[in-house]
């Protein structure tokens, strides 16, 4: 899969999982205030059924970090994000939750370890902040799943903002960081 693509997670959600009008407004509402303040508030009857995909953030070319195998790494946390999203906007979020999560973990770990190997390789020196900012996303990674299982309602709406930053401030700002360092070194 090339920079550009979006990875579908395939994730459906659950029987019996669509959330109640007046929680489904709400969750629009505050979408729409946080997330898209540009646009009006969008009704969630009209969208439930939808087949089309509604991504929240796309991947684009100011998204790459300049080595391939990592931009295509981050293409499955945008498609997680965006997986979420849709999920959220058609009324099933609470489905899928679960499934996402355990994909969460265990994707930002595999990542992780992946993007410390090859920033380790080429001797890399802002490695040791990068690792600590890596711990940080693992704990909160970690802390959502807790959260999860202890049943907490308003789960979604504070992974999807978390997911969010993650795409906005540390792959665009910190993972973007190595790229130029890593081309040097004949990482592309
Ligand atoms: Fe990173
Ligand atoms: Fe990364």
């Amino acid at each position: 899969m090339g920079p550009g693509c979006i990875n579908t997670v395939s994730v459906e959600p659950g029987p019996g999982c669509l959330e109640s009008p007046g929680i489904a407004s709400e969750l629009t509402h505050w979408i729409s205030l946080n997330f898209l303040p540009d646009l009006p508030i969008l009704k969630l009857p009209a969208l439930a059924g939808r087949r089309t995909r509604m991504a929240l953030i796309s991947w684009n070319g100011k998204y790459s970090v300049g080595v391939q195998s990592m931009d295509s790494q981050h293409n499955v946390l945008f498609a997680i994000l965006n997986d979420l999203h849709d999920a959220m906007m058609k009324g099933h979020a609470h489905g899928i939750t679960g499934a996402l999560l355990r994909k969460l973990a265990k994707y930002a770990h595999e990542h992780f370890t992946a993007e410390e190997a090859m920033m380790s390789a080429a001797t890399y020196p802002g490695l040791a902040e990068h690792r600590v900012k890596h711990r940080d996303l693992t704990r909160q990674v970690d802390e959502f799943v807790v959260r999860y299982e202890r049943g907490e309602t308003t789960l979604n709406l504070h992974l999807l903002n978390f997911l969010r930053d993650w795409l906005t401030n540390h792959i665009e700002k910190v993972d973007h960081g190595y790229g130029s360092w890593m081309n040097k070194h004949g990482v592309h």
